[in-house]
């Protein structure tokens, strides 16, 4: 199977996962459960679409690797061979309390090498999707490549936890855009620079599941991701991301710079 077949078969897997998360919506006994802190969530769903995804990729791909956010990891002590990161719902706290703003992802590495990428914005109906040198896709719409342009004629996306405990870098970039945008979900602020609805985002350190899908696509694009600081992205350990354009991002990066 090549990839364009494979990415095909799994969108069928990342639109299943969907109908289940929005049927889920209507469930008034869902089972919530605290992980870290009592903003740190875990509900049945998370763990039943991983099993779900996992069932499927171990029935078609045995050979392959797992990296699930929900507690499905072969043992994986570096990038070789086919490795699949799975984040079942991003946005969890949205999906118990706002019932919307949350997705589900999935992405497939090669000896560290993004080929496919899946996001799943579950509320809209919107599958993004990307193959690796085939562009990204929505639904059945291929995305515009980015244009170069600064971060003073767009918008700027940055994770709550920076907002809240790196203020003082947070207010010099807010400055700079023209406004702040904040969702609580990695995957669908990916989505906000893919879109090029905003111009950049910014975090704290995420994990590996967080980014890997949106990581995967921005390639497609023409987008710039590396860690903040500039260094690149190393997916084995956790990374505090920037994505933007070329341009926008080497006026960011300025800021993580000492
Ligand atoms: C969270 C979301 C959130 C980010 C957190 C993540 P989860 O993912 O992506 O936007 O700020 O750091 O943990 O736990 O809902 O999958
Ligand atoms: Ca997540
Ligand atoms: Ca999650």
């Amino acid at each position: 199977m090549n990839y364009k077949e494979m990415a095909e078969l799994v969108k069928g897997w990342v639109e299943e996962a969907g109908d289940l998360l929005r049927e889920s919506l209507q469930n008034t006994s869902l089972k919530v459960e605290e992980k870290t802190n009592p903003s740190d969530l875990v509900t049945e769903m998370d763990k039943s679409i991983e099993a779900f995804y996992v069932e499927k990729i171990r029935a078609h791909f045995p050979d392959h690797k797992i990296y699930g956010e929900e507690g499905t990891y072969d043992e994986i002590n570096d990038l070789d061979g086919f490795i699949w990161v799975i984040d079942p719902i991003d946005g969890t706290l949205n999906y118990v309390k706002q019932k919307s703003n949350f997705c589900s992802m999935l992405a497939l590495f090669k000896d560290g090498e993004g080929v496919l990428a899946f996001i799943n914005d579950v509320i809209h109906e919107d599958v993004y999707y990307s193959v690796q040198g085939e562009g990204v896709y929505c639904n059945e719409r291929r995305l515009e490549p980015i244009e170069e342009h600064p971060l003073k004629e767009g918008l700027l996306a940055i994770n709550t936890k920076m907002a809240l405990s790196e203020m003082e870098e947070a207010q010099q970039l807010i400055d700079e855009a023209l406004g702040v945008r904040l969702i609580g979900s990695a995957g669908l602020e990916m989505v906000q620079v893919l879109m090029n609805r905003v111009s950049a985002y910014v975090t704290t350190p995420l994990q590996t599941w967080d980014i890997a899908p949106g990581y995967v696509m921005a390639q497609e694009l023409g987008l710039t991701f590396t860690q903040r600081t500039g260094e690149p992205i190393d997916l084995m350990k956790k990374n505090a991301i920037l994505i933007a354009n070329p341009l926008a991002h080497k006026e960011i990066v300025k800021t993580f710079i000492n």
